[in-house]
């Protein structure tokens, strides 16, 4: 089976195949009156959530939904896993009803790859840890491909606790990957070592990483990744980090703003730029989710179908 770990194991080709085929679900989201398509009718699609989400989850069953499946959702904090059981034995279990897809969330890096490796369908990372959050990186791309009409020469500033943020991740492969110019900013103890590995350009003032860009993507504290507080203080960051109307002037004047959600209003972003209709495509984000986890199910299910599956 192929399974969705990760932007890192998917061609540029095939992040545009997944997007135009989000595309065309995102149109039909948006006008039809009845949003059902049955192509996973008799599949059953199991979401395990060993973290929280709100986002994630809701759009992955609504898609799942959408195009027929079976859904069920395991969250780890209703589960065996407080009672002790181990990952592996609770993929295992999964994967003995005969689920035919699996979406997993995990607070550890890798621990969704433990899970493909042991069970019998395809599985999709829903966030791992620090690692990978792809289908966050591919709603990204196309809320900025419909916004702006491509990725290609595109200056994208990535602002927030960098060194800690899945999405910081799959998006700095994702968007690089589509030709889009990626700088991202973090103060120093927030920015991962050598970081231009994944050709970006590293900023610490706020700033210079605005100066004419096209996205402004902020991100949030990731409060339960730190080790005891972190630094600097969320009111430090803020001042330094966070974005207000008179800093987003420092980018172009068509400039969009982004953000994965749950926001910290106040902290990263306030709320004058999140909630202004002109400037802020944090809804959009949140319904091309639905889109492109449509998109994701059919296209890693298809083998399973008999169909022809990717580009
Ligand atoms: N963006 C995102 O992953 O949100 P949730 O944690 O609410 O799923």
């Amino acid at each position: 089976h192929r399974h969705l770990l990760g932007i890192a194991s998917l061609a540029p080709h095939e992040i545009r195949f997944l997007l135009d085929e989000a595309e065309q679900w995102a149109i039909l989201n948006r006008t039809a009156t009845r949003k059902h398509d049955d192509r996973l009718a008799g599949l059953t699609q199991m979401n395990a959530f060993f973290e929280a989400s709100t986002r994630t989850l809701l759009s992955f069953e609504v898609a799942g939904k959408r195009l027929g499946a079976d859904v069920v959702n395991m969250h780890a904090s209703q589960s065996s896993v407080k009672k002790g059981e181990t990952l592996i034995d609770t993929a295992v279990t999964l994967n003995s009803m005969r689920a035919d897809v699996m979406v997993i969330r995990h607070m550890s890096s890798g621990a969704v790859q433990l899970i493909a490796d042991k069970v019998d369908c395809p599985v999709l990372n829903a966030g791992d840890g620090r690692h990978e959050h792809p289908t966050q990186a591919l709603l990204d791309a196309l809320t900025i491909r419909r916004r702006k009409g491509g990725h290609e020469g595109l200056i994208v500033t990535i602002c927030g606790d960098i060194l800690h943020s899945r999405v910081a991740r799959s998006n700095m492969l994702c968007l690089t990957a589509l030709g889009a110019q990626v700088r991202v900013c973090a103060p120093p103890t927030l920015m991962p070592a050598a970081v231009e590995r994944y050709r970006v350009t590293p900023f610490s003032d706020f700033n210079a990483a605005l100066d004419g860009a096209d996205v402004v993507m902020m991100l949030r504290l990731q409060n339960e990744r730190m080790d005891g507080g972190f630094i600097p203080s969320a009111r430090e960051f803020s001042l330094l980090y966070g974005l207000t109307p008179e800093r987003l002037k420092r980018a172009k004047p068509d400039a969009i703003v982004m953000h994965p959600g749950p926001m910290n209003r106040g902290v990263e972003i306030l709320s004058g730029v999140a909630d202004d209709p002109d400037r802020s495509a944090i809804t959009e984000q949140v319904e091309m989710g639905v889109a492109v986890r449509m998109a994701c199910l059919d296209v890693l299910t298809r083998g399973d179908r008999g169909v022809a599956g990717w580009a």
